[in-house]
């Protein structure tokens, strides 16, 4: 069996897990780690050393559960500088039809990731979708079928340089080879979203602790994906700030007594919480907690919106609804808030795929990691040049570039 590793570095926490895969493809989970995130924020290295003695701590606790060393490891990257575009290309096959070859793919990726090539940053996924044939819409998968041109849009994911490079040198330093990176969303999303989801169209959003990640796919593949730097930290501090307590508080009385939704919440119930400079407790209206997360919410949602109108897209056109992720997801009365201010099913999404120990990654918070397993194993699209990239710039990972290729094929022939 082949063992893969992948570490979530996150605001909050940094999760490892390592997991071996059967003769199947299926991933049996054997190790997880966590640890408390340090020099980390919003997706950047803030402090190297730290960061990378946080990101170590985990992943040895999980080589201690699971028995294995690692050395290789999928990482996340994120960021408010992670962003989309969608470029369409044809290229000419032969004056006369003949068949299309996965080759022919290659190209039209290949072409659209120097067409969106951009100083500054680095392209970190490139997935095709919506094939057209000659002048004919709607192909679903090319290869085998006989034309003269073949059009294609991909979909690209672009990462700042420089985030990425700290990220990716935090976790050299801590004595892994990066060997593959994906952005939250789209590791997210193949944590806890169904196919039929994706082909009914849904908005996939990860709210963490100061990141909102999503993805919104359309006839099974993403749009648009983006990252807002706001959330579930931006709801601690509106209460720090507004109810006069101190952080650690907040986050408690966000945790255990905060909902939603205003609606939610019965006439009359308070809370008891005891203000800076208040010799005592004091009572609070439960409502006026609620609003205070309502409004940070409804200001995030907006921004996700508004990112998706900006790209030319409608969120109703997302039929299968919104699937909410990642640690935030676990406030309570957040499907009702979404079905709410959105007027669109919602529902919480907990990662699932594995094998084995179920019952300790299967919070919302662990989505981004088990996505990233799942990912190294099926790929959607093509972690574009990562491969290639990630092997020049780090002399140890001897065969990367050969790996990147072969994972170009298996990628092709999966998606074909
Ligand atoms: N039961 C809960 N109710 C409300 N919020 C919760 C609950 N459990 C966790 N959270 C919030 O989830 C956030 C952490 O989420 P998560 O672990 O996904 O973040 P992260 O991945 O470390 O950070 P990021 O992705 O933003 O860099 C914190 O803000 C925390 O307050
Ligand atoms: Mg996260």
């Amino acid at each position: 069996m082949r063992t893969i590793a992948s570490i979530d570095i996150g605001t909050d926490k940094i999760v490892a897990l390592i997991g071996e895969v059967d003769s199947y493809g299926d991933i049996h989970v054997i190790g997880v780690g966590e640890s408390k995130s340090r020099g980390i924020d919003r997706g950047s290295i803030t402090k190297l050393e730290v960061a990378s003695r946080a990101i170590a701590t985990a992943v040895r606790e999980a080589e201690e559960m699971s028995g294995q060393k690692v050395s290789h490891v999928i990482i996340n990257v994120s960021g408010p500088t992670v962003k989309s575009q969608n470029e369409k290309d044809t290229i000419n096959i032969s004056p006369s039809p003949v068949e299309v070859e996965a080759e022919h793919i290659r190209r039209l990726v290949e072409r659209s990731l120097a067409r969106g090539k951009e100083d500054g940053y680095d392209i970190v996924h490139a997935i095709p979708r919506k094939y057209m044939l000659d002048d004919q819409e709607g192909i679903e998968d090319p290869v085998g079928l006989v034309g003269s041109k073949l059009t294609a849009q991909v979909h690209l994911v672009k990462v700042g340089t420089t985030v990425s490079r700290n990220v990716e040198k935090a976790v050299m330093s801590a004595g892994f080879q990066p060997s593959m990176r994906v952005v939250n969303a789209i590791a997210s999303a193949k944590a806890v979203l169904e196919e039929e989801e994706k082909d009914d169209g849904i908005l996939l959003i990860d709210m963490g602790a100061s990141l909102t990640d999503f993805v919104l796919y359309l006839e099974g593949h993403p749009v648009i994906t983006g990252c807002i730097p706001l959330a579930g930290n931006s709801i601690t501090k509106d209460i720090s700030h507004l109810m006069k307590v101190d952080q650690d508080s907040a986050e408690r009385i966000k945790v255990e007594e905060g909902v939603a939704l205003v609606n939610l919440v019965k006439e009359g119930e308070t809370l008891k919480v005891k203000p800076r400079g208040e010799e005592r407790d004091i009572s609070i209206e439960k409502a006026k907690l609620a609003e205070i997360i309502q409004v940070r919410l409804e200001e995030i949602v907006e921004k996700i919106i508004e990112s998706i109108e900006e790209a030319g897209y409608r969120l109703d056109s997302a039929n299968a609804g919104i699937v909410i992720t990642g640690g935030s997801a676990n406030l309570k009365g957040i499907k009702d808030f979404l079905e709410k201010f959105t007027d669109m099913p919602a529902r919480v999404g907990k990662p699932k795929g594995l094998i084995g120990l179920k019952e300790k990654i299967e919070d919302a918070k662990y989505a981004t990691a088990v996505g990233l397993l799942k990912f190294g194993v099926s790929q959607e699209g093509v972690s574009a040049d990562t491969g290639v990239q990630l092997a020049e710039r780090n002399p140890n990972g001897k065969g990367l570039i050969a790996s990147y290729v072969e994972k170009f094929k298996r990628w092709l022939e999966e998606i074909l």
